[in-house]
């Protein structure tokens, strides 16, 4: 899953000699999936704890870093694109310390500081405990800093994340990835896989409760292959649930290889586990499959799909997909399109496949031309836009239990919240507030959001 976020222009804020030099100021901007999103929040704790001031406006900050991704092409040009922004910024502001942190920063290294002048710091995902002594060294010295190396134990499982205020918080249970899915960069980015102890998930899970939190997401690249000790990740979730037992418990991501019936039965046993699960498939061809290196085949898919839906009756379930990959022919294409039929996702992330460097499909031909790329990924949208649609239509009329997460986008008198299967649902205000869990009956839907109204707590 990948987040959009919206950036502030830097051209709308530009005030020549305007930030202060080497003062403690620090603002982060953050790129790419969830884990991104949630290290940005560590990198916060590690800095905090080193009198740094993170609550800051990306204009009133001394050090900018750009936390970043590199799954497709376009998600790093998004990033050259920022950082040609930032570097004329710099031009007018030349304390300013920029620095490159995350996936593009390992996957690039060096490469990174050569192809702009502008960047002072390139730090990888294991590496963020130094970032301190880096800017330290860099304000003394005006030497740069890189600090590159993949950890197989770093899980800064010491770290209190430094988290915005809110209803809904992310957690990595664990780092890494040791898949090597053939067209996946990540288990270059991120390194191996490793876990973060049991007891400390569940006394950060503890502390969110406590802090007010009402729901948290467990995340990890594949949180199926979870271990601390003897325990897996059913046991973690077991765990969590009993020690906040009113705490709206979630997880991604699944790889289909991994997820047990155990989990499933986890998941049925538990109210306070959310009924979502994100499962994803890739392609509906087993010879694609094969090829990415999946390591299951869609009838294997599909039985746990059978399962799921066996044990957990009202389960909501979404997917990823990648158009065009290397070879991929019409038929193979039709495949993709009969799986998502026969499961009847609720939502789906869909991307055309991108080659990355280093992977092996790098190696294999990329001959599926642009267009037809883009017509496919066209039907599989269009496909999964009425299959949305429909599940969405299917729900109105029944009434679903949401969680307050705010006010919504479009209206000061709508509130939006999600339910238990994380779909988003808009009511009017009357009263409610943030973090209050709602009875709400549904009236109205689109492919992506329901319409309804509370009929109370
Ligand atoms: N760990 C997760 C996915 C992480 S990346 C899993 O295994 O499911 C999120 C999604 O990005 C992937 O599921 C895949 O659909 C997509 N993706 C990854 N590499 C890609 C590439 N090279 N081109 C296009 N899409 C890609
Ligand atoms: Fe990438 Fe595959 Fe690992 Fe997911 S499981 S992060 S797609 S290598
Ligand atoms: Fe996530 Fe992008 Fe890295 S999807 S793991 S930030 S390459």
């Amino acid at each position: 899953m990948v987040l959009n976020n919206t950036y502030i222009p830097i051209e709308s804020l530009t005030v020549n000699g305007s930030v202060p030099q080497s003062s403690n100021k620090l603002y982060i901007e953050t790129y790419g999936c969830q884990m991104n999103f949630a290290d940005t929040e560590i990198v916060n704790g590690i800095m905090a704890k080193n009198g740094f001031d993170t609550a800051c406006k990306l204009e009133d900050s001394a050090v900018i870093l750009l936390n970043t991704c590199s799954i497709r092409e376009n998600a790093e040009l998004k990033i050259y694109q920022r950082l040609s922004e930032l570097k004329a910024y710099k031009k007018k502001n030349p304390g300013l310390i920029i620095g490159i942190i995350g996936c593009m920063a390992e996957r690039l290294k060096r490469d990174m500081l050569n192809k702009t002048n502008a960047v002072d710091l390139i730090l990888g995902p294991d590496e963020y405990r130094k970032l301190p002594s880096l800017i330290d060294n860099l304000v003394d010295t005006g030497e740069k800093g890189i600090a590159i190396r993949l950890s197989r134990v770093e899980t800064y499982d010491d770290i209190m994340p430094v988290r915005k205020e809110g209803i809904s918080a992310w957690l990595s249970v664990m780092r890494g990835c040791d898949k090597f899915c053939t067209f996946c960069v990540v288990p270059y980015t991120r390194g191996r896989e490793r876990s973060r102890t049991l007891e400390g998930v569940v006394a950060e899970v503890r502390q969110l409760w406590t802090d007010g939190f009402k729901e948290v997401t467990l995340l990890g690249q594949n949180v199926n292959s979870y271990r601390s000790g003897d325990d897996d990740f059913s046991d973690l979730l077991n765990e969590c649930t009993k020690a906040v037992p009113e705490m709206r418990i979630k997880f991604t991501t699944s790889h289909p290889q991994d997820l047990s019936i155990k989990l499933i039965e986890t998941i049925a046993n538990h109210d306070n586990l959310s009924n979502y699960i994100h499962l994803p498939i890739q392609s509906g061809s087993n010879r694609i499959l094969n090829l990415m290196g999946r390591s299951y085949t869609v009838e294997h898919y599909m039985s746990i799909i059978d399962n799921i839906k066996k044990l957990i009756p009202d389960v909501t379930i979404s997917t990823d997909i990648i158009a065009g990959f290397c070879t991929e022919t019409d038929d193979d294409h039709m495949l993709t399109l009969d799986i998502m039929k026969k499961v009847q996702y609720d939502g789906a992330y869909m991307f055309k496949y991108s080659p990355r460097e280093k992977t092996k499909a790098w190696n294999m031909k990329d001959d599926v031309d642009e267009e037809i790329k883009a017509k496919r990924l066209m039907e599989i949208i269009e496909l999964q836009n009425n299959i949305s649609l429909g599940k969405n239509n299917a729900m109105i009329g029944n009434v679903y239990e949401i969680i307050i997460e705010g006010r919504s986008k479009k209206s000061e008198e709508m509130l939006t919240g999600r339910t238990d299967g994380n779909k988003s649902v808009i009511i009017p205000k009357n009263g409610y507030n943030r973090g209050e869990k709602v009875k709400v009956r549904i009236l109205k839907a689109n492919s992506a959001t329901l319409f309804g109204e509370a009929v109370g707590n």
